[in-house]
């Protein structure tokens, strides 16, 4: 299939105006809006809690593609939800197979799309393996979690596309999205890993124009 999603990360814009981040990225009609959720512990840096993800929502309809890099994701996935969170994705390195299989139930019942991460020295953990046909979205991390601007991670290409072949062996039917040093250079070998979801930091809310920017993605992206 030739389907893919662009989703913008507002923290690679002006972090002390988010809300003209959101209308940045909702006129140039981005598919998604990436939310890099960060605590100060699961990474050292911290943006931004659900209560701003809630005052954002009213701006526009894309979904919000929330992206959790938080410790104890079990205790706050409920405000996220609330906050009217489209996708919620939640790190591998801080589940287990308990906790996780609650915050996909929890997910689940409120109608949010379920997803994974993995950091870039992450492999899928066994537990992780029953949950696989019923992911939505698996975020492999190309950079390390913590800021945007930072160089997509070569080794990636290859890691991605032996997860697809596992995945694929594994009834998975969600979508895998790149995250972390995605531009204009490297997203067409990240479609042809198999990625279909494309965060863009400092490639797209980093520039003046993201409108023109978002087109020239899709450019690269339609065969
Ligand atoms: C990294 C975040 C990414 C990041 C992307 O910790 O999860 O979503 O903001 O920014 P770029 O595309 O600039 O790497
Ligand atoms: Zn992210």
């Amino acid at each position: 299939d030739c389907q893919f999603l662009i989703s913008p990360s507002i923290i690679a814009g002006d972090m002390t105006n988010l809300e003209n981040e959101v209308k940045r990225a909702a006129l140039a009609r981005s598919d998604f809006i990436h939310l890099d959720v960060m605590d100060g512990m699961f990474v050292p840096n911290k943006t931004f809690d659900h209560e701003k993800i809630k005052q954002l929502r009213s701006i526009t309809p894309i979904p919000f593609d929330t992206h959790l890099m938080i410790n104890e994701p079990i205790k706050y996935v409920k405000d996220y939800v609330d906050a009217g969170s489209d996708i919620i994705t939640v790190h591998v390195e801080v589940c287990d197979e308990s906790s996780f299989g609650e915050i996909h139930d929890i997910l689940r019942s409120n109608s949010v799309s379920v997803g994974l991460a993995i950091n870039p020295d992450t492999e899928l953990p066994l537990w992780s393996e029953k949950f696989i046909p019923d992911l939505d979205q698996l975020i492999i991390m190309s950079v390390i979690p913590g800021k945007s601007g930072q160089k997509y991670i070569e080794s990636t290409h290859e890691k991605t596309q032996r997860i697809v072949k596992f995945l694929s062996e594994r009834k998975f039917e969600g979508l895998i999205e790149a995250d972390g040093g995605v531009d204009l250079t490297n997203v067409e070998c990240c479609f042809l890993d198999g990625a279909r979801v494309f965060v863009g930091g400092s490639a797209i809310m980093g520039q003046k124009d993201v409108r023109t920017t978002i087109i020239e993605f899709r450019k690269k992206l339609m065969h």
